[in-house]
């Protein structure tokens, strides 16, 4: 991966931040996919102040943290041993499983399904608080930091951001003043979220007669888990457990995005500078040629690993150049750029058809 070993947890502020959980507050914290806003996963009210403070829909679960050891069975009611062996072999690390629910979980936690995702995160600041939350026994549900339907936060200023917080706003780390209970309270740092996109997300709830399904492609692949348990999981189904990073429209930036071959955005792109639109380009080939039609822009690694790490900060760097359009190139097809590819997906989903009206005004 990426990225040099992430900062080492302030051990005052895991504590600080671990009474805030205990205490039924949201705390802020980095995992190596993205970041994550956490409350106990075993207190209704705290979980249900994530939805407030996320804007997200009820019927939407969340998945629960567990620190590295955790009794799985606590939470689940049935650990089938190809689960057992994804955890074994993945954890800590960006991999949900979906199990059968332990009647532990709240049911606002799971949303009111039968299922529970849990995933034991790799960052040493998530690893740490997990530790230190009701002393490593605890379950810290989390969801990506971000309001609903935004782009993932990859650090603690993009979660700032989101919530629109100053780097003092954080109550706990200014002598502790009083936090409000049911707004983010504090924000841990971690660097850069060295994955940069979500966990891929196994359903193993329903093995007997489904098999292993991926809900959502991530930098663990299909192929690294059929290895493990000699299976390869299928796309969802139907009656697949609902993921709302699986909507069609997710992950999306303000401005409008639309994705171009590097053939086209030779055509596309002086056309849309002469029309005077101002174009944010994202690409990782783009010719020099091309660059100069552009308002800003943000070249990527050409392989999905370093894409991915750099993907949702280059959306949300684009998305505050006062461009009118956020144009990236398409990225290559093969199984290993899965991940980006359906992010992006979701994040041009609803602006179809922009760039031939942006032409025609
Ligand atoms: O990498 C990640 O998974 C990040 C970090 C913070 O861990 N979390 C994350 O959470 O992406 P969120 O809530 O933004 O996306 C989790 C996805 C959602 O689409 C949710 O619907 C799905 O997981 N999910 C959670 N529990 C589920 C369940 N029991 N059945 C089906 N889908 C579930
Ligand atoms: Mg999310």
């Amino acid at each position: 991966m990426k990225q040099p070993a992430a900062p080492v947890a302030d051990p005052a502020l895991i504590a600080a931040a671990a009474a805030i959980l205990e205490e039924g507050g949201l705390v802020a914290f980095p995992t190596e996919t993205v970041y994550g806003l956490g409350a106990d996963a075993e207190n209704p009210a705290a979980v249900a102040r994530i939805y407030d403070a996320k804007g997200r829909p009820h019927d939407h679960p969340v998945i629960v943290h567990v620190a590295p050891g955790a009794d799985l069975d606590y939470w689940t009611s049935e650990v089938p041993e190809a689960a057992r062996k994804l955890a074994q072999a993945f954890w800590p690390g960006p991999l949900t499983l979906i199990l059968k629910r332990h009647p532990n979980i709240p049911d606002a936690v799971s949303a009111g399904q039968d299922s529970v995702g849990v995933r034991c995160p790799s960052h040493p600041v998530a690893i740490a608080l997990l530790q230190a939350f009701k002393g490593g026994k605890g379950g810290v549900a989390a969801p990506s930091a971000n309001k609903f339907g935004n782009v993932s936060p990859t650090t603690a200023q993009h979660v700032r951001d989101e919530f629109g917080m100053d780097a003092h706003d954080d109550g706990a780390l200014n002598g502790g003043e009083a936090c409000s209970a049911s707004a983010l309270a504090m924000v841990l740092e971690g660097g850069s979220s060295e994955v940069g996109i979500e966990s891929t997300i196994v359903d193993m709830s329903r093995l007997a007669t489904h098999g292993p399904v991926l809900l959502r492609p991530g930098h663990i692949s299909a192929q690294q888990i059929a290895d493990v348990i000699g299976m390869l999981p299928a796309a969802p189904d139907q009656a697949a457990p609902r993921a709302s990073g699986t909507l069609e429209s997710h992950y999306a930036p303000r401005t409008p995005v639309a994705m171009a071959t590097a053939a086209a955005l030779a055509d596309t792109l002086p056309q849309l500078h002469a029309k005077g639109v101002k174009v944010a380009l994202i690409g990782h080939a783009l010719p020099a040629a091309l660059t100069a039609h552009a308002h800003a822009q943000r070249v990527l690694p050409a392989d999905p690993a370093g894409y991915a790490y750099g993907l949702y900060a280059a959306l949300r760097d684009m998305d505050q150049t006062g461009s009118g359009l956020i144009l990236v190139e398409t990225p290559p097809q093969g199984a290993d750029w899965l991940g980006v590819n359906d992010r992006l997906r979701r994040s041009v989903f609803g602006s179809a058809g922009i760039i031939a009206s942006l032409l025609q005004h």
